[in-house]
Parts: C-alpha cells; structure tokens; sequence
C-alpha cells in the first residue's frame, strides 16, 4: 500500500494508473466498519481503492471539536492494509491549503439554509473545498460516501452535477453496531450513559421502519412515532423531507428521507431513514 503525503507524490501515482478504473473515499480518520464498507464497496467496483485521511479544518466551525476530533493514524493505515486498499492520500493541512485567501465554493441555498447547514455555518462550504480538491487530485471515476451523512451526500452530488464532474457518487448504506446505533467516529465521546441514552436514535428509525411496513405515509405522523421514541434527548431536527431538503406531506419510495439529530452532552450525533 502506498502512503502518499505530497500533491506531487499523489500526481506522480495518479499518472502511473492509465487505464484503471479508480474508487475513491475520502475519510477524516478513526476508522470504523462504516469506512471499512465503503472501502470494500469500492474495491468490489475499481481496479485501484485510494482513501484520503485528513481532518479538513475548514469544514469545522470554531466552537466545533477539530482539536479534539478523534486521530489514530497508525490503526488507520493498518486497517487500509487490511482491507486491501492500494494509496492512502495523507497530506498536511499546509500542502492541501498552501494559500490563507483562495476560491471557496458556496453550496446552494436551498440544500445548505436547514438542518446541518443552518446548525454549522460554514460546514458545507468547506466539506465541498475539500472533497473538489480530493477529486481534481485524484480524478476517480467512482467515489463513496456514507448515507448516514445525507445532507453532505446530497450537496456532494449537486456539486458534481452543476460543475459537470465527471465522476459518480456512490451512496453507501448507515452500518450499525449491535445495538443498531449507527457508527460515527463522534461515538467514541459517549459514556455508557450517553451510549444507553443514543441508543433511542435506533429505537426511533425502527418503529419509523415498521409503521413505513404497514403503510404509513403521513409524513407528519412519522415524525411523531420517531419523535416519541425521541423525547428524553434534546432534539435538533427530525423531519421527513424530499431529495432536496424540503418539507413534504407525505412519502414516497426513494424520494424521501427522515433526518434526525440529538445532542448528547456535548456530541451531536445524526441518523437518518431512506424510505
Ligand atoms: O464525511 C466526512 O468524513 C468528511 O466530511 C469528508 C467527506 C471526508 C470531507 O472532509
């Protein structure tokens, strides 16, 4: 596996590719099963798997927790090794942004002014720096991105199709621990308390899961069943929505999501339904 920290070590290992089809997924680190699968994913789809490990400090607002947001390179790089993944892209932050005043890129409107948008300003705009200087970089002709992220994947795609990118967005589906919380490297700040507390998260997707088995369509009286599930954590959203992030009545297959975020103490942690 090669270990690649330079733009100009990158560029000189994207030439050597030729003809390969590459997959690409970009990562901050502290790895779990939920990257493990979209590695995986993309080994199953390309000749080569590249993964970027970098904790993008422009996708952090101020009082958000990039000082302390969980790093582990070591175990990072060898569950790469593991899963057969071909580069690791690790750069630093001065060879990713070499200038202080440079083209930032704002996401649209619509899709950025609700839920995780409206909570961190600024968040978006910097995720969306960050992963168009991955793509240009790496040029992949696949890249993969989790579900349980699905205000980012849906921006993502956006931005792709309005700068006519040639690369296609593969969402991957939320992987659950055995408890059915969904993996977050943000998990690692909760305390059993906290743990037992998240562990409503789950609860609420499932009876949304099984009222949407016996028909329920009311977007109104889905949120309800979530947010009964939901009532002893301090809730920042739990919404059903169409793909564009607008509020709609009632569901319907594929074009509809239910998003959910709860603070815990201090961590955020997020979870969502497609119907
Ligand atoms: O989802 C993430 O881990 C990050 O937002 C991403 C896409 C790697 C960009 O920094």
């Amino acid at each position: 596996m090669f270990i690649l920290k330079t733009i100009d070590e990158l560029k000189s290992y994207r030439n050597s590719l030729e003809n390969k089809t590459i997959g690409f997924v970009p990562t901050m680190g502290a790895l779990h099963k939920g990257h493990l699968s979209l590695i995986s994913k993309s080994k199953e789809q390309n000749d080569v798997s590249i993964v970027s490990i970098f904790v993008n400090p422009t996708q952090f607002g101020e009082n958000e927790d990039f000082s302390k947001y969980p790093r582990n390179i070591n175990k990072d790089l060898e569950l790469c090794k593991i899963s057969g993944v071909s580069a690791v892209f690790l750069p630093s932050t001065e060879e990713l942004y070499p200038s202080s005043d440079e083209v930032i890129l704002i996401p649209p409107k619509n899709l950025t002014n609700k839920f995780e948008g409206s909570l961190r300003d600024g968040h978006f705009s910097g995720v969306l720096r960050v992963v168009l200087k991955f793509f240009n970089l790496i040029k992949p002709h696949n890249a993969y991105f989790g579900k349980k992220d699905a205000q980012q994947l849906l921006i993502i795609k956006k931005m792709v199709n309005d700068l006519f990118l040639d690369i296609n967005i593969i969402g991957c589906p939320i992987l659950r621990d055995s408890n059915n919380l969904a993996l977050s490297s943000r998990n690692i700040y909760l305390d059993s308390t906290a743990y037992n507390k998240a562990l409503q998260i789950p609860k609420a997707i499932e009876g949304v899961s099984k009222a949407v088995l016996g028909k329920e369509i009311n977007a109104r009286v889905i949120e309800k069943i979530a947010l009964k599930e939901l009532k002893e954590l301090d809730v920042d959203y739990c919404n059903v929505v169409d793909l564009n992030l607008d509020s709609i009545e009632v569901i319907k297959e594929k074009e509809s999501l239910l998003l959910i975020a709860v603070r815990i103490d201090n961590t955020r942690l997020l979870d969502n339904f497609w119907f």
